[in-house]
């Protein structure tokens, strides 16, 4: 079976797609076999895998009634079922993270972006369920994240070690299909991507 990851954050634009469409990407050049779910009526994710020629990734069509069932049976054909959530709380939330073996919240390091955050981590929570917290956009001088870490409060515990610069190229690469490192190996972008999917890699097998 493979392993079934929930993309949520209530705030837009914390990048859910983006973190999401990276790892899809890196997984796909390490040989794995990804499937991705879209319920965020954007489609971004969906316009993201239209543009990509990829034998290793594949959309599944879902509908929000049946997403459970399609993450399950993605996960009997495919290493990685990444499913895209729409930000609000609602029993969509709830239906993905409870089939889910993993929950990853992106996070801009702001007050109001950590506040945001709180229906995702109550909801991993009490569904029981693992949940990794990411910095995303993290600012060239990590002094202006420190509130917000700070405001994050015992949800301390869910930060990944691994975080996601503000760095244009990862916004750019998605507008062909691609992704950041697929345009630079050696830059800073790849080295953040290798260390954010090694470590999901491993709070998977944990
Ligand atoms: N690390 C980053 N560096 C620079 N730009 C980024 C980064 N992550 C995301 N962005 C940009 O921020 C915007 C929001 O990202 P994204 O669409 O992935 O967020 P989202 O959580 O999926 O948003 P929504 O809630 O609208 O679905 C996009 O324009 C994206 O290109
Ligand atoms: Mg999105």
């Amino acid at each position: 079976m493979g392993s079934i990851i929930t993309f949520a954050q209530q705030k837009g634009g914390a990048g859910k797609t983006t973190v999401l469409a990276h790892l899809a990407a890196a997984w796909s050049e390490a040989g794995r076999k990804v499937a991705l779910i879209d319920l965020d009526p954007q489609r971004s994710l969906t316009r993201w895998a239209g543009l990509r020629n990829d034998g290793n990734v594949d959309l599944v069509e879902s509908r929000d009634y049946r997403a459970a069932t399609d993450m399950k049976a993605s996960a009997r054909t495919h290493d990685f079922v990444l499913v895209d959530c729409p930000g609000a709380a609602s029993n969509l939330l709830d239906a993905a993270v409870r089939e889910s073996n993993l929950v990853i919240a992106p996070c801009q390091p702001s007050v109001m972006d950590v506040w945001a955050t709180s229906s995702v981590i109550d909801t991993a929570r009490r569904l029981k369920k693992p949940l990794r917290i990411l910095l995303n956009r993290f600012p060239p001088r990590s002094g202006s994240a420190e509130e917000a870490i700070a405001a994050l409060g015992d949800a301390r515990a869910y930060l990944m070690t691994a975080r996601l610069g503000n760095r244009v190229a990862f916004s750019q690469a998605m507008l062909t299909g691609h992704t950041a490192p697929e345009f630079g190996r050696r830059t800073a972008a790849a080295a953040e991507v290798e260390a954010l999917r090694a470590e999901v890699e491993a709070a998977l097998a944990a």
